[in-house]
């Protein structure tokens, strides 16, 4: 990227932007968000160079190959990757999770999942008596290790005696870049730094009282590099299971929260549901150094597939977020009140099929607000 960004400098903003659509419903979405980019893009003024990859179930039951063998080497080629989902209903769950989307995100070193959880107006949350004031909050999920990494194994396999082992493992390096990142995000993103908060929080989620190895390095590392480097900023922490509590019951107690790779999937398909469901929650795998990957955190959605049912926005907000992170913050901020403008002013429900419109025309409109706004 940094090369990229010289280059802009010179000639024009240029971006090289692999596309990957993936599987069900992700072409779909995907296409609505690359029709927004480009509307911001026209109006911005920078240029998009979009190069479709067909990595996916369909390419795995044609070839029975996963992903070709160059497929990382031609990722980074790129300025960042933008996609739909991986997750086909004929292969085995885990295959092409493992094996491409995990994959990208390893291989890469994408050790960052930045999953903002905000409600925006209009949208109906299924907590009572809470509203985008209340919901407005950002997980940083740890994205390189934890049970992730696939180590463990199997004993005795189909006997009474099975034995199955996944092991939790963290190393100091990996969690002190995790919470070097979260903190400085805090800083420039927390609630202070937006003018809606006394403070800049960051609160650390655990569970220190049962992981006390793992979550003890977590816990050392945040407070020593705490004390150290971003004194500013207030800490605090969660067992991850009240986590799940206050998030239903006082979401505004949040600022920016960061956790372990584990913890930080399962908090963010709540999170996801209390800012509008899966048809608007967007995430970026971050590379601070590298090739970073932008995706709507649902899944392939099979049975919406080809329908012009499903919602785009997700796959929208995960656009807006690649631009963010390319720099292109006016184009990213041109985007979000696109989307805060149709949320408010035209969808009836962000769920697949009762938004009042279908996939394609809510592309349309968040790409005309996107363009005139
Ligand atoms: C997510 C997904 C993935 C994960 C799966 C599909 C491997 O649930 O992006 O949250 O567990 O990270
Ligand atoms: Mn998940």
């Amino acid at each position: 990227m940094s090369q990229n960004k010289q280059e802009n400098s010179k000639s024009g903003r240029s971006y090289r932007i692999a596309v990957i659509g993936g599987d069900g419903t992700g072409p779909e979405v995907i296409r609505e968000a690359v029709k927004v980019l480009k509307a911001a893009a026209g109006r911005f003024g920078f240029k998009l160079e979009l190069n479709e990859f067909d990595y996916g179930g369909e390419r795995y039951l044609r070839t029975g190959e996963v992903l070709p063998p160059n497929a990382i080497a031609e990722m980074r080629q790129h300025d960042a990757i933008l996609l739909g989902a991986i997750g086909h209903p004929d292969v085995k769950p885990g295959i092409l999770e493992k094996g491409i989307l995990l994959r990208l995100r390893f291989e890469l070193d994408q050790y960052i999942n930045l999953r903002p959880v905000r409600l925006y107006p209009g949208v109906e949350t299924p907590i009572a008596g809470k509203g985008p004031r209340e919901i407005d909050y950002a997980v940083v999920r740890e994205n390189s290790g934890d049970v992730y990494t696939g180590q463990g194994g199997v004993m005795l396999k189909g006997t009474p005696h099975e034995v199955a082992t996944q092991i939790m493992i963290y190393n100091r390096f990996q969690v002190e870049r995790c919470l070097r990142w979260a903190f400085q995000y805090t800083r420039k993103s927390g609630k202070k730094a937006r003018g809606i908060g006394q403070e800049n929080t960051l609160a650390l989620v655990g569970k220190t009282n049962v992981l006390t190895y793992v979550y003890d390095l977590w816990e050392r590392a945040f407070h020593e590099i705490g004390d150290k480097d971003f004194p500013d900023i207030k800490r605090e922490y969660y067992h991850v299971d009240a986590t799940c509590m206050w998030m239903v019951k006082n979401p505004e107690w949040f600022d920016v929260l960061v956790t372990g790779n584990m913890f930080g999937d399962i908090i963010t398909d709540l999170a996801a549901m209390t800012q509008g469901g899966m048809g608007i929650a967007a995430g970026g795998n971050i590379n601070p150094d590298g090739v970073s990957m932008f995706e709507p955190i649902g899944g392939s959605a099979p049975k919406y597939t080809g329908k012009n049912e499903i919602n785009p926005l997700a796959a929208i907000c995960a656009g807006m977020m690649m631009l963010e992170h390319l720099g292109e913050q006016q184009a990213a901020d041109a985007i979000n009140r696109a989307v805060a403008e149709v949320c408010a002013t035209k969808l009836k429900s962000l769920a697949a099929g009762r938004m009042g419109y279908g996939t394609a025309e809510v592309g349309d409109l968040v790409a005309d607000a996107t363009a005139a706004r």
